[in-house]
């Protein structure tokens, strides 16, 4: 490798296939563990560093950004940004990218597995069998809730929210959108925020972390759901106040919660860990091999075209 080649930072260890693609356009410094790198050691590494290959949990703020002195491109291995101060970098001529589009599809069929869990009592069952407390079938025992005939209520009509609800008329649903515009495609119905908590069976969140939407879901929001209704969150920890939620559930104000995200991850509010009508996953949405290999390899793609001089794939604006 020509010592003018550009340098890149790679927050974690990649597939080797990412990593060749990078490999083969830059000198490449890679963090070799599963763990995020500290803002310490982050910010030891990051000077000289033309291009920044990053998760959405390093947290890349102002201060950051003063010590990538060298920094032309951040690209994040996945669709949120609320990690990296957009404005801040822009500022400095640096081009930020994201993943979009790729995880989509895993993400919607992640949401589809927490509304299933919840709503027919998976995680319950599941539990029951392994503490050995199963003592045969009974008539109305674990029953569920079913969805035939009843509303799905999508906050967010972008990508993701589209591809939840295009599975609804699967399972006999009517998918309805709450979204910052007021629209949705052709054909779909809109409701404000309140209509929607008002009238859905599910509320299932699907937008962006930013100033407009954290706390979206809280103690103003959450008492205006039906009691029989459950809440989804497979967007960004901070769209829905985990203390609130879990008053509301304590309160019995809504009937359960399928949750992905949280704030402050990987703690987990103490208030959902013993609670039966609560299905926790890890941030699982984009976790299958061939989603987060395809986010991984389009980083790297945008980090190569930026530092060639040409337009990133997939810039965040
Ligand atoms: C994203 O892409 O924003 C996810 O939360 C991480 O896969």
């Amino acid at each position: 490798m020509a010592s003018s080649s550009p340098s890149v930072l790679v927050t974690r260890r990649l597939p080797s296939s990412v990593l060749g693609i990078l490999r083969n356009a830059c000198e490449v410094d890679v963090n070799g563990s599963t763990d995020e790198l500290t803002p310490e050691a982050l910010c030891e590494r990051l000077p000289g560093k033309q291009g920044l290959l990053c998760m959405f949990n390093d947290p890349i703020d102002a201060g950051t950004l003063a010590v990538g002195d060298a920094l032309k491109v951040i690209s994040t291995v996945a669709v949120g940004y609320d990690n990296i101060d957009v404005v801040a970098a822009t500022e400095r001529g640096i081009v930020v990218t994201n993943t979009p589009n790729i995880l989509t599809g895993a993400t919607a069929e992640l949401t589809w597995a927490l509304i299933l869990a919840v709503t027919r009592r998976v995680g319950e069952g599941d539990r029951i069998i392994r503490r050995d407390n199963w003592h045969g079938w009974t008539f109305d025992f674990l029953l569920g809730g079913e969805l035939r005939g009843k509303q799905l209520g999508v906050v967010g009509a972008g990508r993701i929210g589209q591809a939840v609800a295009a599975v609804a008329p699967a399972f006999g649903m009517e998918a309805v959108f709450a979204n910052r515009s007021g629209t949705a495609a052709k054909g779909q119905r809109v409701l404000s925020l309140d209509e929607l908590l008002r009238t859905s069976d599910v509320v299932s969140l699907h937008v962006p972390l930013t100033d407009d939407t954290r706390y979206l879901i809280g103690r103003r929001t959450l008492p205006r759901m039906k009691r029989s209704a459950i809440l989804i969150n497979t967007s960004r920890g901070g769209v829905v106040d985990d203390e609130a939620l879990a008053w509301a559930l304590e309160e019995r104000l809504i009937a359960g919660a399928g949750l992905d995200v949280y704030e402050g991850e990987p703690r987990v509010h103490p208030g959902f860990l013993d609670r039966e009508n609560v299905c926790l996953t890890p941030h699982l949405g984009s976790a299958t091999r061939e989603t987060r290999t395809a986010m991984a390899e389009l980083a790297a793609r945008n980090v190569v075209e930026v530092l060639a001089g040409r337009p990133p794939l997939t810039p965040v604006t």
